[in-house]
């Protein structure tokens, strides 16, 4: 590149250097330049971990404007002449902290920390962006961020306790560019207050290696280079570049970027027109869309345009996104459901080109779609939008799987010009627009002419209108959108909704409100939990000791540990059959790309090829060496200088397969196959024939549950390092024990020469117990082949394809009841879908978890397994507990509503009696215990519940929730509206936590003598769930220290060997048990000094004085058998929801959680426990959902387009958690209960709740009796369950 070009970055100017192409990414040369702290998951915009925040000028105005972007989509070319904000400059521990870091700390807003600093950026652009902000922009600013941990409610609650005085109030924070106190020079300021650099003018040509890039400054530079370029040239403009994460732009040869040009950022409102140039971003343009409805008329319609596009991408994306980028991509690929598109087409929008000789021409947003702007040469220059009549209804409407950040699976426009006063009737031919049904269809000209001339209020003309729609509407089959029946309904729905809106008050009230979208309130939280003030710092509500480093973007992962020096990219080749025989794999092309230095394959593997170890003693392969086993299977790695050569590296590598079998992915299909050798054994108490014998009622049925990706923001990562020792792993693992021993048996080196160590996680959730080992064994195999570190992180897709997620489940059931609804016998069979390999399954787990809080004489409960075509499944957040837990529930509602009665009495007839027996899941144990390396004996086979709390915790939480007078309420509710219907739930929960007779976790502690400080260890694993808090609390307690006194170190092998899985929440659990264990061991010799020297000495003194004496002021410990027990573990919740039945859609308006924790170790910690839990069970529930192409085995839902967890707009409006009070446990650590997993299951509340809503709806369909709910229960399937039909969308 021939111009020296610079970007200023946090203040300080980068010289841009050659490798910097039109395709690098703000947020991949952040990481050149050693700025680790924006961190990147999906790198296509969908979640937003990677947001940073540029002030740019606009050329039109000359004004600065500063906003949040996704640093994963702005090309560093764009960033010329701009200032780029990262999380490095805002605070850190050496200047102190941001304000909106120190809140989100405060508040508890971080548990992994992955998504903290794009969580802090998403707040500071608006901050930056605006001088005043209300909590309802607060939480729309956080729309296209994920947070898996939280559950989002605290980082919410942080960000509205900022303030526009603690923003003015920045002033007193050093400046991290200049060192001196800030003042409001730079970046951390408002624009306002900005120093105004000279812009430079920039090159109007970069000559780059692959492409060039041009930046003209007018608009007829812009014609002159676009008309200069070859006929042949493959170019695009770039305006916010987010639309290649839509559709991939190919091979590119010339970019022009078309952001300096003043023409195309202009925005004009007037009482006559509004218009925008084709540069203004989509915020700007819904800013100024409002305004102009509030100020002038014959404008209001925009004002719900913009209000629709609220829903469109993301904050940041429409910070960067044109409205013309969007329209030209709907020009190039008609399929795309644009609701820039359908907004415009409604609003009668007039779009103006010009070719490069600079002729302009006005074009419908219909008729410019149809244009080949590329191949005709047409820029886009503006839009331009007219008032419209009094009697004009205009309409848009978004239906999502999500609220925020998901393409319509339909959208609409309509525009009707209506005499109100005739009937309402329709004046002229309409606009009825839909996007998301065809590649070829937009408008629905039969319905527009059936309705032309004909009055509204005539149910005749409205039924003629959906038989219309029936006919010319043909929606596309696509696996990863909803059904064609859905979507067909919906156009008709929608259509109805218009109606209903126009007509108002001659439509009968219980129809009425069937017309407006379900708004969702800014929502709220409360807690109530004991303050156990005598035991402190235990129990105290302090924020996670990471987390101010964690808001800063300073704690380091695997994945953003600094680049080794000679550190090698090492990518997967992947399987594209999912079963089939591998003939050769070819790298000889791909070794010649250059920069590959080496294929690794299962043929370098100079051990096992087994990446088992404690979990199973069947092996499991690291590459396949026959046949694959699914579509997405690693088979080797390319190891290169750097990612692109990498890539270029994969491509080349050659596959040849035969014997290519069709792939089984379901448990229906695999159920069709004898079932694999290795089944479970049955829970069995009583005898269920006699149980069915003594029944009045015999219900038989089943439901089932789909898979649940893990979404840990961090990706699975592995850095192996060779040293002159070994291997040193840096590995993202939940269970560094297994990983060094799979790590030493693949290599075939002892374990002493395998040292793995891990800071943190970027989240787990059971993802990383031995999934990671994937990753793990094939990097060190990598470094040990080419004697160099090899670092290998996994894209998003990878890690969606070739990690297993959690086991789909069917359970099948027949229960007995007498006439009063007493259960009398339970038989089920629960079978799970392990994947292409049991890893093992957790059937055999759930079975025990079924009989949750109930009481029955007689249980045949069978596990079992199948396998599929499909990645092995693994462990994922609360495995098998979650599933037995809930299908229970599905079964008590079932009961219910076979004999009509109350659900919640049927559950308070059947609840376990005090002193009652649970089985105790032996093989969970085992596995658990295979650690230990000998087979378990004497393990008990029952557990006594002593007091079943439910009973009492259920009266509890009648009366806090008010669950009967809203009950009287929703019935009410629903009987005066026949499309939105609420329904109300109350779930118990029982959950059971299993722990062996050896559950090994080593803690070491010591103190430093000349301080006083202390350091700790553990066995565990930091992914989130507070164990170094949890730890920390119990060490500063056990001491008698401050907390602040305590810091805890990395896990390693060596410090904290042999210890257990960090998971099915006995991490954090056993953790807090060894550290304090050991710092008692330490306080009792501290002790005998104190008592010698007689007086009470400080702290410093007496360890300084111990030390003196030869006292060891250090500390291992290791629980030994049995020493820490489980326990059952109690939770009620209350969740109430409204449905909008003409689309599916819902709120959830409230939920109340009742938690038995016993005596807290950290309320702040299990508050996000309980919080994120349960979020990430409504995921599970409710949103996500795997898809596969059934003919090639390949997952569909591999990227954040068409995988959807929970975001901060879908968690509950009102979400209301309390701690069971008083309620210290006897038999846990320190009176404490586990509350990493078990508040997931009560997620399934919601689904109980909707099942009320769907009653209701089917019986104003005149349906009765009970209906199968699988999960998740998606919007196209709640829809689909409230039996709406055409013929019933009636006026009257
Ligand atoms: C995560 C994410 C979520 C999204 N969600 C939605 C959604 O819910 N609904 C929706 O409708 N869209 C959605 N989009 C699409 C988004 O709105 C578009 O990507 C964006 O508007 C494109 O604008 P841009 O400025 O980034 O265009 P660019 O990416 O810069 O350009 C896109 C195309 O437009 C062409 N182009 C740009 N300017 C002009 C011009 N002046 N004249 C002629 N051609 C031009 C370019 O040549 C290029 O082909 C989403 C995008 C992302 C990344
Ligand atoms: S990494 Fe940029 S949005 Fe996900
Ligand atoms: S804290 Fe948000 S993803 Fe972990």
């Amino acid at each position: 590149m021939a111009d020296v070009l610079t970007i200023t970055i946090n203040g300080k100017e980068y010289e841009v250097g050659a490798d910097v192409g039109a395709t690098t990414r703000l947020a991949s040369y952040l990481k050149e330049l050693g700025l680790y702290g924006t961190h990147t998951t999906c790198y296509e915009g969908g979640c937003g971990a990677c947001l940073a925040v540029i002030s740019s000028t606009d050329p039109a105005t000359g004004n600065v404007t500063t906003k949040a972007v996704n640093s994963c989509l702005v090309p560093v070319l764009s960033c010329l002449g701009s200032e780029v904000t990262t999380i490095e400059g805002l605070g850190n521990k050496h200047d102190g902290y941001h304000v909106i870091e120190q809140r989100l700390r405060e508040y508890s807003g971080t548990q992994c920390g992955y998504c903290s600093p794009g969580m802090v950026m998403a707040m500071y652009g608006l901050t930056q962006s605006q001088s005043s902000w209300t909590k309802e922009e607060v939480e729309q600013h956080l729309d296209g961020s994920i947070c898996r941990c939280t559950g989002y409610r605290p980082i919410l609650d942080a960000f509205k306790a900022v303030t526009t005085q603690d923003i003015e109030d920045i002033h007193t924070v050093k400046c991290p560019s200049t060192g001196r106190a800030c003042q409001g020079c730079c970046t951390s300021t408002k624009n306002k207050e900005r120093r105004e650099r000279p812009q430079q003018r920039q090159p109007q040509t970069l000559r780059l290696q692959a492409s060039n890039w041009q930046q003209p400054a007018t608009l007829q530079e812009l014609y002159d280079a676009v008309s200069a370029l070859p006929p042949d040239a493959e170019y695009t403009l770039v305006s916010g570049n987010t639309g290649q994460a839509v559709y991939s732009l190919g091979s590119i040869s010339d970019y022009i970027y078309t952001r300096n040009v003043p023409e195309l950022s202009t925005v004009i409102v007037t009482q006559d027109e509004v218009t925008f140039g084709a540069n203004v971003c989509i915020s700007e343009v819904m800013t100024n869309m409002e305004a102009a409805a509030s100020t002038y008329s014959g404008f209001s319609y925009l004002s719900q345009i913009a209000q629709t596009w609220r829903y469109l991408a993301s904050t940041s994306i429409r910070n960067m996104s044109s409205w013309a980028g969007n329209l030209a991509l709907k020009a190039a690929n008609p399929d795309f459901p644009s609701d820039i598109f359908i907004g415009l087409l409604a609003a009668g929008a007039t779009i103006t080109t010009a070719g490069t000789d600079g002729v302009t021409a006005n074009h419908t947003v219909e008729e410019l779609v149809k244009i080949d702007l590329k191949g005709e040469r047409q820029v886009i220059l503006r839009l331009s939008l007219a008032p419209v009549g009094e009697d004009e209804v205009i309409r848009v409407f978004k239906i999502t799987p999500r609220l925020t950040n998901s393409i319509a699976y339909v959208n609409a426009g309509f525009r009707l010009r209506v005499d109100q006063a005739n009937a309402h009737t329709v004046l002229d031919t309409p606009i009825i627009a839909y996007g998301g049904i065809s590649s070829t269809f937009v408008r629905a000209s039969a319905t527009e002419a059936v309705l032309a001339g004909k009055s509204l209020e005539d149910e005749t003309v409205l039924q003629a209108a959906f038989d219309a729609l029936a006919t010319e509407v043909i929606p596309d089959d696509m696996p990863t959108l909803a059904s064609p029946e859905y979507r067909l309904a919906l156009t008709q729905n929608l259509l109805y909704k218009t109606v209903l809106g126009i007509v108002g008050s001659i439509a009968d009230p219980t129809v009425a409100s069937g017309a407006t979208d379900l708004q969702r309130p800014v929502s709220s939280g409360q807690h109530t939990y004991d303050l156990n003030t005598d035991i402190y710092p235990l129990g105290e509500p302090v924020p996670k000791v990471e987390a101010a480093i964690q808001c800063s973007g300073e704690a380091q992962y695997v994945g953003t540990t600094p680049t080794q020096p000679g550190e090698l990219y090492g990518l997967f080749v992947t399987s594209t059959q999912a079963n089939a025989r591998i003939v050769s794999i070819d790298a000889s092309a791909a070794l010649e790309v250059p920069g590959v230095l080496a294929f690794v394959g299962a043929a370098d593997i100079p051990g096992e090829n087994n990446i088992k170890v404690f979990s199973d003693s069947k092996p499991e392969l690291l590459f396949p060496e026959e046949r694959t086993m699914f579509y997405g299977q690693p088979l080797g790695v390319i190891v290169a200088t750097g990612r692109s050569a990498a890539s270029a590296g994969q491509r080349a590598v050659k596959v040849t397969y035969d014997d290519i079998q069709s792939p089984v992915l379901t448990i229906e299909e695999a159920l069709k196959e004898p079932l694999p050798p290795d089944q479970g054994f049955p829970f069995v108490e009583g005898d269920v024939q006699a149980g069915f014998a003594a029944s009045a009622y015999i219900i038989q049925g089943a439901v089932s549950h789909d898979s649940q990706y893990h979404f840990h923001m961090e990706t699975q990562v592995c850095l192996a390092t060779p040293t002159d020792i070994g291997m040193d792993i840096l590995s993202s693992t939940q269970w560094v024990s297994e990983t060094q021993r799979a790590v030493g048996q693949v290599l075939n080196i002892p374990d002493n020469t395998v040292n793995v160590s891990v800071k943190r996680i970027g989240g787990g959730f059971g993802g990383k117990i031995d999934r990671c080992n994937i990753v793990a064994a094939a990097a060190a195999l990598a470094a040990f082949k080419v004697n160099q570190p090899v670092r290998i992180s996994l894209d998003l897709g990878t890690n969606m394809t070739a990690i297993g997620w959690r086991e789909p489940f069917l359970c099948t059931y027949k229960v007995g009841v007498d006439e009063a609804g007493v259960l009398q016998a339970v038989e089920a069979t629960l079978t799970s879908d392990a994947g292409s390999w049991s890893t093992p399954n957790s059937s055999q787990g759930a079975i025990f978890c079924l009989p949750s809080c109930y009481n029955c004489p007689n249980w045949l409960v069978t596990p079992q397994y199948v396998l599929t075509n499909t990645a092995p499944n693994t462990a994922c957040r609360s495995p098998g507990t979650v599933e037995g837990i809930t299908f229970m529930e599905n079964i008590m509602d079932h009961v219910a509503d076979v004999l009509g009665v109350d659900p919640l009495e049927l559950r308070q007839k059947n609840l376990l009696p005090d002193g009652g027996i649970r089985k105790l899941n032996q093989h969970m144990i085992r596995i658990r215990n295979r650690i230990a390396a000998h087979e378990m004996v004497n393990i008990p086979e029952d557990i006594i519940v002593p007091r079943n709390l439910i009973s009492d915790m259920i009266d509890e939480m009648k009366v806090s929730a008010d669950v009967d007078n809203r009950r009287a309420l929703i019935t009410q509710f629903n009987q005066e509206n026949r499309w939105k219907k609420r329904g109300l739930s109350v779930m118990p929960m029982l959950w059971p936590y299993w722990l062996g007779p050896v559950t090994p976790f080593s803690a070491m502690v010591s103190i430093n003598p000349r301080d006083g400080s202390v350091s700790i260890s553990h066995g565990g694993t930091e992914m989130g769930q507070g164990i170094n808090t949890k730890t920390a609390q119990c060490a500063a307690y056990e001491l008698g220290v401050p907390l602040e006194y305590v810091s805890v170190m990395p896990t390693n092998t060596h410090t904290n060997p042999n210890s257990s899985i960090t998971g099915g929440s006995t991490g954090s659990d056993v953790a807090s048990y060894v550290v304090a264990e050991a710092c008692k061991m330490i306080r009792e010799r501290l002790n005998a000094v104190q008592e010698a020297i007689g007086e009470d000495v400080p702290w410093e003194e007496l360890v300084l004085t111990a030390f003196n004496q030869g006292v060891d002021i250090s500390q291992r410990y290791v629980n030994g058998v049995d020493e820490v027990k489980g326990y059952s573990v109690f939770g009620v919740a209350c969740s109430e929801v409204e449905l909008d039945v003409l689309t599916g859609q819902y709120l959830i308006l409230r939920t109340d959680i009742l938690e038995d924790v016993g005596r807290s170790l950290s309320p702040l910690v299990d508050l996000g426990q309980v919080e994120g839990a349960f979020v990430m069970g409504q995921g599970l529930f409710l949103t996500e959902h795997p898809l596969y192409d059934v003919s090639t085995g390949q997952r569909l839902t591999d990227t954040t387009w068409n995988y959807k967890p929970p975001m901060a707009l879908d968690i509950p409006v009102d979400l209301r958690v309390t701690f069971l009070h008083n309620a210290p446990n006897p038999l846990g650590v320190l009176s404490s209960k586990v509350t990493s997993e078990p508040p997931l299951s009560l997620a399934y509340s919601l689904v109980m709740a909707f099942r009320q809503a769907l009653n209701s709806a089917r019986q104003d369909a005149g349906a009765t009796g009970w209906f199968q709910i699988d999960a998740p229960l998606t919007v196209e399937k709640l829809e689909g369950l409230c039996l709406v039909d055409p013929s019933r969308l009636t006026l009257q």
